[in-house]
C-alpha cells in the first residue's frame, strides 16, 4: 500500500451530489449494458485470512465476509492463489458515521514474492468525518516502480455505505481497467516504454480494513475514533477469474490455462464499449479531483501510458489541483458546513 504525500484541508464539501437529469439518464444507460458476464465464488473457494482472523466474520452461507477494525486490530484477506492476469471483483458495503483514519482497500499484489520489485492495482477507500463522503484512489505499480506513484482520486457519486457496489479490476497482458458498478472508471494502456512499470508478474488478490490515522483524512488532521468501533467492511459477490499459476515458476496450475486468458481478454468487460467510454468520460469529468498524469510539478515529463484528454485537463491547473471555484487559502478557515462551497474548490484541497 502506498499513499499520496497529501496535506488535504478542512473545506472539505458536505454537499449533497446532485445529478442532472440528463446525466443520471446516460448513466443508467451505461450501467444496465455493463453487468459481467462472470459467476461468483464463496469466500472458502477462492480466499483466506490474511490477518486478525478474530476479526474476520463469515456469513453462514459462506458468500459474504465482513472485515472489522477495532481497537485491537484491523483484518484483512488474500486470494488463495496467484494469478498471471485476470478480473478481480466484489461488492463492498463501506462503513458508516464516523469513519476518519480509516481505509478499506481491494487490490492485487506480489509484495509478498517480490519483496523489492512487486507489482500492485489499488482501489483505496478513504473514510471521512461524519457527514462528509468517502473518497477513493487508484493506483498501478509495476516491478517496484514505487517513486512513480500512479494515482488518481475520486469522488462517488453515491454514498457507498448504504448499499452494497461492485468494485473490479481487470488486468491483462495490455490493459487494466478499473470498474465502479460496470462504469469504466480508469483505463491503462500497455505501452512499450513503460516496460517494467507494466505490472505483470502473477498478483493475489487482497482486501483489507486499517487504521491510517496518520495521512488518510486531510493529512491526518483527523484520526481514527475508537468509540465508534467496530468498523465493518462487507464483502460479497466475490469473482476472480484468471489463470491461477505458481508466482516463483510461473507455471500454470492447470492446463487450461490458456483458454482462462484467453476468455479473460476476449471478454466483454476486456474491452470498453462506445457507451462505457461515455460514462468513463462522464465520471471522469465530474469526479476525478487528481491525477497524476496532470500534475507536471511532479511529472514535467508525463509517464509514458498518460493519455492527455482535454476535457479533463481543462479542470487542473499546471500544478496538478482543480482549477474551479478555487476559495482562497485564508478564507476557509470557518466552520465547516457554515460556508457554502463548490465542490470543486473542496476537492483541490484534497488532491495531494
Ligand atoms: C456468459 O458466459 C458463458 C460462459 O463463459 C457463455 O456460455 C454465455 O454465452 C455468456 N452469456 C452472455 C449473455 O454473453
Ligand atoms: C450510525 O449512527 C447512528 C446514530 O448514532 C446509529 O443509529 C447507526 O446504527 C449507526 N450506523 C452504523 C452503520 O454504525
Ligand atoms: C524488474 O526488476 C528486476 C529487479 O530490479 C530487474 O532485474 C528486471 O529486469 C525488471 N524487469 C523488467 C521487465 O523491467
Amino acid at each position: 500500500m502506498h499513499r499520496l504525500g497529501s496535506s488535504p484541508s478542512s473545506s472539505e464539501t458536505s454537499s449533497a451530489i446532485i445529478l442532472s437529469l440528463s446525466i443520471l439518464i446516460s448513466f443508467l444507460n451505461v450501467t444496465s449494458a455493463a453487468a459481467f458476464n462472470v459467476s461468483t465464488i464463496s469466500f472458502n473457494d477462492g480466499y483466506t485470512p490474511l490477518f486478525a482472523d478474530f476479526n474476520i466474520h463469515r456469513s453462514s452461507d459462506g458468500r459474504s465476509a465482513n472485515l472489522l477494525l477495532n481497537r485491537y486490530a484491523g483484518s484483512g484477506f488474500i486470494s488463495s492463489k496467484y494469478y498471471d492476469y485476470g478480473f478481480f471483483s466484489a461488492k463492498i458495503k463501506l462503513p458508516a458515521n464516523y469513519t476518519a483514519g480509516v481505509v478499506v482497500a481491494f487490490y492485487t499484489s506480489n509484495v509478498d514474492v517480490f519483496e523489492k520489485n512487486h507489482d500492485e492495482l489499488d482501489i483505496e477507500f478513504l473514510g471521512n468525518v461524519k457527514g462528509k463522503p468517502w473518497r477513493f484512489q487508484t493506483n498501478v505499480y509495476g516491478n517496484g516502480s514505487t517513486s512513480r506513484g500512479r494515482e488518481e482520486r475520486y469522488n462517488l457519486w453515491f454514498d457507498p455505505t448504504k448499499n452494497f457496489h461492485q468494485y473490479s479490476i481487470l488486468w491483462t497482458s495490455d490493459k487494466i481497467i478499473f470498474y465502479v458498478d460496470g462504469v469504466p472508471i480508469r483505463e491503462v494502456v500497455r505501452n512499450e516504454a513503460m516496460g517494467g512499470d507494466y505490472p505483470s508478474k502473477p498478483m493475489s488478490l487482497y482486501a483489507t480494513i486499517w487504521d491510517a490515522s496518520s495521512w488518510a483524512t486531510s493529512g491526518g488532521r483527523y484520526r481514527v475514533r475508537y468509540e465508534y468501533e467496530p468498523f465493518v467492511s462487507e464483502f460479497t459477490d466475490f469473482v476472480l477469474e484468471g489463470c491461477a499459476v505458481n508466482p516463483l515458476e510461473q507455471l500454470p496450475d492447470s492446463m487450461d490455462c490458456l483458454e482462462k486468458k484467453a476468455k479473460l481478454e476476449t471478454a466483454e468487460h476486456a474491452d470498453i464499449t462506445p457507451e462505457g467510454r461515455h460514462a468513463m468520460k462522464w465520471f471522469r469529468e465530474r469526479y476525478m479531483y487528481y491525477s497524476y498524469c496532470y500534475d507536471t510539478l511532479r511529472y514535467p515529463i508525463q509517464l509514458p501510458e498518460c493519455l492527455i484528454v482535454p476535457s479533463e485537463q481543462l479542470r487542473f491547473k499546471e500544478n496538478g489541483r482543480l482549477k474551479f471555484g478555487v476559495i482562497p487559502r485564508r478564507h476557509r478557515r470557518g466552520r465547516a458546513g457554515r460556508r457554502k462551497v463548490t465542490r470543486e474548490s473542496s476537492d483541490r484541497d484534497t488532491a495531494m
